[in-house]
């Protein structure tokens, strides 16, 4: 196809992308200043979502990795619930503090305050995590785990069932449709997640990689770059950052 063609079907879907009246969504608008995580959630990814979430193949599972306060959490569970869709939502998040600096590790408090620890930071955002969804979500509580990637797709792997941190207990594993990969960023954590994804997931399904932008630094955007050239995947769309699926 003429690329100008394609460029000019490119701007046009974006068009209408952005001016989707999801956005105008008084819910929507409301949790992004409830919920810890303003700032972390462009507009664009829950355009997205949105649209993996419509475009949903039957009896699959989405999986987030990084939950961090529940924002993204809680926006997908309401558009779970607003497409009418009753698919099995799981999430994982170690809640370790990540340094801007990412030197973190060595440090035993948060950038720029020593009175703040990282095992109190790890419990006020657990616990930030777990009060959201309890509040929005008491009824479709998520599978939320609190676990590392790596940790998590061991058990998804292997089908393992466990309680997940609400105390429900559920089987991992099995097919997934649709996930969000936000964990940690570099490009060793991004591509073991894209790979752990892949494995299960099935055609037709989506992944939304944040921080996959073209202008970015982050291991996700070199990442990205990557999968571009990945014949297994097409991409759906770039706000700015990458929603592909599964051919
Ligand atoms: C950008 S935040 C996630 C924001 C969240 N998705 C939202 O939009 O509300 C990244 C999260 O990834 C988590 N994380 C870091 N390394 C991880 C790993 N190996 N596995 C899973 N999560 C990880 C961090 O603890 C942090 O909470």
């Amino acid at each position: 196809m003429n690329i100008l063609v394609r460029r000019w079907q490119g701007l046009r879907n974006n068009y209408r992308f952005r001016n989707e009246a999801l956005l105008k969504d008084d819910y929507l608008r409301r949790i992004r200043s409830m919920v810890i995580g303003e700032g972390m959630l462009p507009n664009g990814n829950i355009l997205q979502m949105n649209y993996a979430i419509q475009h949903l193949p039957k009896e699959v599972a989405i999986v987030e990795i990084g939950s961090y306060g529940g924002l993204s959490a809680a926006v997908i569970l309401y558009l779970l619930q607003k497409h009418q869709c009753d698919t099995k939502f799981f999430s994982t998040d170690p809640w370790i503090y990540e340094s801007y600096t990412r030197e973190g590790q060595q440090i035993a408090f948060i950038d720029g305050c020593t009175r703040i620890t990282k095992a109190n930071y790890h419990h006020y955002m657990k616990s930030a995590f777990m009060n959201a969804m309890q509040f929005l979500q008491p009824h479709q509580l998520p599978h939320s785990f609190e676990f590392t990637s790596q940790e998590f797709f061991k058990l998804w792997n292997s089908n393992e069932t466990c309680n997940d941190i609400f105390g429900n207990h559920i089987q991992l594993g099995g097919p997934i449709g649709f996930a969000y990969i936000d964990g940690d960023h570099s490009l060793e954590a991004a591509t073991h997640d894209f790979e752990q994804v892949d494995q299960h997931l099935i055609s037709g399904g989506f992944i939304l990689l944040d921080d996959s932008a073209d202008y970015l630094q982050f291991g996700s955007a070199t990442l990205m770059k990557r999968l571009k050239h990945d014949n297994r995947y097409r991409v759906v769309n770039r706000m700015p950052h990458y929603l592909i699926q599964k051919i």
